[in-house]
């Protein structure tokens, strides 16, 4: 079985009833286990994102290998996706090395740049049947080492998704609706008026970011009103962390590392079933 893009995958999880598709960020390849075993347990299609740091860390090719062959042995449709990345070359790298999803964030650049560089990336993509992603407006809080403050969050405007994606014909948009990256301090407030107004306009897969924090209430909203993919990251980082301090800090060093590492999994597993459960 060959990975899935985007388009494809949302296909199966539409067919098995799903609403929207998690796409969780893998930090380290140890994870890996718990987002099959997740994905198993739900009959979930499974969307695995990584960080341009995890794939530097972990190596490209070392991801598609892995990820491939698990998707293949226990028959999960899988969508390889590369995460939040301004590096056209970057890109390059991932798609030469099988991803079968990227996005290009050009948030940062003025409308025309940003409409510019997607396209380029999409005439890369697209004859090799890899989906593109791309982000509009400014989401807050901090990803893989890059921070936008509280006071240059800039939501996404009706008129700018409609501009963009009549521009770029991008595969999905990801779009600044009122979450933030990251553990919140407060309650996100997602505005799910400007959620379904972008969507009426644009009729294009739209991406929430920041999924972490974000009330079941608001998230089951959210799905439900134009939001396709849902991104989760933070979550998994800290349940993993978590419990591997407890269990680090009871064990001895010549304890099987496996006897520390597998509750952190199981953790991470149960993380992602609960939020797959409100993909329904
Ligand atoms: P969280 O870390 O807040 O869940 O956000 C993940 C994300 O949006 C990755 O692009």
């Amino acid at each position: 079985m060959s990975l899935y893009n985007f388009p494809d995958l949302l296909q199966v999880a539409k067919e098995r009833k799903f609403k929207a598709v998690g796409s969780f960020n893998l930090h380290c390849l140890e994870m890996l286990p718990a987002y099959f075993k997740a994905a198993k347990a739900t009959n979930s299609p499974l969307m695995i994102q990584i960080s341009t740091g995890t794939a530097e860390y972990l190596g490209y090719r070392l991801l598609v290998d892995s990820i491939r062959s698990l998707s293949e042995s226990q028959q999960i449709p899988t969508c390889l996706h590369l995460d939040h990345c301004s590096d056209i070359e970057s890109i390059k790298t991932a798609i030469d090395a099988g991803f079968s999803s990227v996005m290009y964030d050009g948030s940062h650049l003025d409308m025309a740049d940003n409409i510019a560089n997607t396209r380029k990336v999409i005439d890369i993509a697209r004859p090799r049947n890899i989906s593109v992603e791309a982000e509009l407006g400014a989401i807050g809080g901090s990803e893989d080492g890059k921070a936008v403050a509280m006071e240059d969050i800039c939501f996404t405007t009706t008129e700018d998704a409609k501009r963009f994606v009549d521009e770029t014909g991008v595969d999905m948009l990801a779009v600044s609706v009122g979450t933030v990256h990251g553990l919140y301090t407060g309650k996100a407030k997602i505005q799910h008026q400007r959620l379904a107004d972008i969507s009426e306009v644009t009729k294009t897969p739209l991406v929430l970011h920041g999924g972490t924090g974000v009330s079941d209430e608001d998230m089951r909203r959210a799905v439900a009103g134009g939001i396709d993919k849902v991104n989760v990251g933070t979550e998994m980082n800290v349940q993993w962390v978590g419990h591997c301090k407890e269990t680090f800090e009871k064990g001895k060093v010549n304890d099987s590392v496996r006897k520390f590492l597998i509750p952190a999994n199981d953790a991470v597993a149960a993380v992602l079933i609960e939020k797959i459960a409100l993909f329904k």
